[in-house]
């Protein structure tokens, strides 16, 4: 194992699951957070998420990042780059490799809920970036952010449009949390997915090989393990759904029969009716205007907006104000 920073241990997830399943479950319609899709093997079905044909943000967000990484570097001067999410880290090396070429790396940290995700990529940036301190650290970015090491100055990234995870409360929430843990002058460097037509939208979010369906489903087997329940993984079916007045992508877990489900690690007994769709994420996709005003709102300076050349995604370079 790669040695790591844990601020969030395994009691503490199983007592943060505990909880949200006990208000997500109760609540009419039934929800649950994303963060509980990334145990070791949710994240390894993510990366695959990434591979294929019909989810294009990886591969737009990477275009972007290779054109501009160079650019981006010299702009902020970054010494340490502080990945929030970080998941594989692979895109975040077309970065790292600028500013090692600019000579202003120093350190890298990278912030994950999942402690498998970061023992691989922590590892393989340890190899590749000799010259920095690489920095892992399992924890949760709507709570860890006061914690994070690392001098000055710093760009933050925050990539793969995870924070179209988050509702708008929450994401305003962030933002400006993050915002008050940077010294003005400091950089973020913002992934966000844009609003396009229905089908692109759902082919990426409902995939042919149904590689997402297995991720979505990873839930309840995370459910299963944690908190000893005894969902039929099998009894639920994929649903991704375009909700065009909220523009944002909507999974849910749908029910094919109706079924009772016994949660033993918080007492509950949880009726599923036949047809009953729980919902297990949101994929805010945004317009530009939108980000440049919700940037602005958490103290953020717009310096930069890039797309990739068919104009999916968006990346934002904004200064700490
Ligand atoms: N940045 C990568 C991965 C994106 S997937 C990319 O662009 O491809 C989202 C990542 O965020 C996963 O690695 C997941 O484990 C992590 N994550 C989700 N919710 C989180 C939270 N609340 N705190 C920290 N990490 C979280
Ligand atoms: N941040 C990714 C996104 O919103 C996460 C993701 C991709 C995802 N595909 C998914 C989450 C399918 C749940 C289900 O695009």
């Amino acid at each position: 194992m790669t040695d790591l920073t844990v601020h969030l241990t395994q009691t503490d997830i199983v007592r943060g699951l505990r909880s949200d399943v006990l208000t997500g479950l109760a609540a009419t319609p039934k929800t649950l957070p994303p963060k509980w899709f990334y145990d070791a093997r949710g994240s390894e079905l993510f990366e695959e998420i990434t591979r294929l044909e019909e989810y294009y943000p990886t591969r737009a967000e990477r275009e972007v990042l290779a054109d501009r990484a160079g650019e981006i570097a010299e702009l902020t001067g970054a010494r340490t780059l502080v990945e929030l999410g970080s998941g594989s880290s692979e895109k975040t090396r077309l970065l790292l490799d600028a500013l090692r070429d600019a000579g202003t790396l120093r350190e890298i940290v990278a912030l994950d809920v999942s402690d498998a995700a970061l023992d691989q990529s922590v590892a393989v940036l340890r190899d590749a970036y000799a010259q920095a301190a690489v920095h892992g650290v399992v924890g949760d970015f709507t709570q860890h952010l006061a914690l994070l090491p690392g001098n000055a100055p710093r760009m933050v990234v925050f990539l793969g449009g995870t924070i179209g995870n988050l509702v708008p409360a929450e994401r305003a929430k962030f933002l400006s949390a993050l915002r008050d843990n940077l010294r003005a002058g400091e950089w973020l460097l913002l992934g966000t997915d844009l609003v396009k037509d229905r089908d692109t939208l759902v082919r990426a979010y409902d995939d042919a090989r149904g590689v997402t369906a297995e991720f979505n489903r990873n839930v309840l087997h995370v459910l299963n393990r944690e908190l000893g329940a005894d969902f039929d993984v099998a009894a639920f079916e994929h649903v991704a759904v375009w909700d065009e007045r909220e523009e944002w992508i909507e999974m849910r877990l749908r029910a094919t029969r109706a079924m009772r489900v016994r949660i033993p690690a918080v007492n509950l007994d949880v009726d599923f009716a036949d047809g009953e769709e729980m919902r297990t994420e949101v994929s805010a996709k945004f317009r530009p205007e939108r980000v440049a005003a919700e940037l602005a709102d958490a103290g953020f300076a717009l310096s930069d907006w890039w797309t990739d050349k068919l104009g999916r995604f968006g990346v934002s370079l904004a200064r700490a104000d």
